[in-house]
């Protein structure tokens, strides 16, 4: 069941909690996960202070060989580098993309920040092909500016 405010609700809690950084971010994959069923690999990729590049974090999902990407690389490295918000409905019309599964069929990262700077983002992929609306954009982007607060 997909109930975006009570979900908002349940992170804002695990924000609060007494949880290192990488526990709460792991509990926040694992609500994800288990209650957005369009949501098939979640994590979370942490930029590095001395370099442009996105080191992975904690996750849920199928295991990744992209556990580290530079600024502008995939669709990862494309969002940090934009600043904003990318989703790709399609990753099979995508040429700057790095595959992780062949199930994978969409994504869509939306970084995290702080004093105006990239410290983070979160990695949706999807096993559907065109399955994120508005709704998702708004709720994802309203979780991170919450999770910020961990960084
Ligand atoms: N597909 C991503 C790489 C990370 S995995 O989805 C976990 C990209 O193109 O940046």
């Amino acid at each position: 069941m997909q109930n975006f405010s009570l979900l908002i609700d349940k992170i804002t809690v695990i924000v609060d909690n007494k949880l290192e950084r990488d526990g709460k971010l792991k509990d926040i994959c694992k609500l994800l996960i288990d209650n957005i069923p369009h949501y098939n690999w979640v994590g979370f990729y942490i930029a590095e202070n001395s370099k442009p590049e996105l080191i992975l974090g904690p996750y849920i999902g199928a295991p990744t060989e992209h556990t580290k990407i530079p600024f502008g690389k995939g669709i990862c490295g494309q969002a940090a580098e934009r600043k904003e918000t990318f989703i790709v409905q399609d990753v099979s019309k995508e040429t700057n993309y790095l595959s992780c599964s062949i199930n994978v069929k969409s994504e869509i990262v939306v970084p995290i920040f702080k004093d105006n700077k990239i410290v983070g983002e979160l990695d949706i992929d999807s096993h559907a092909t065109s399955p994120f609306t508005k709704e998702d954009k708004d709720f994802l982007e309203n979780i991170c500016k919450i999770i910020s607060k961990v960084f």
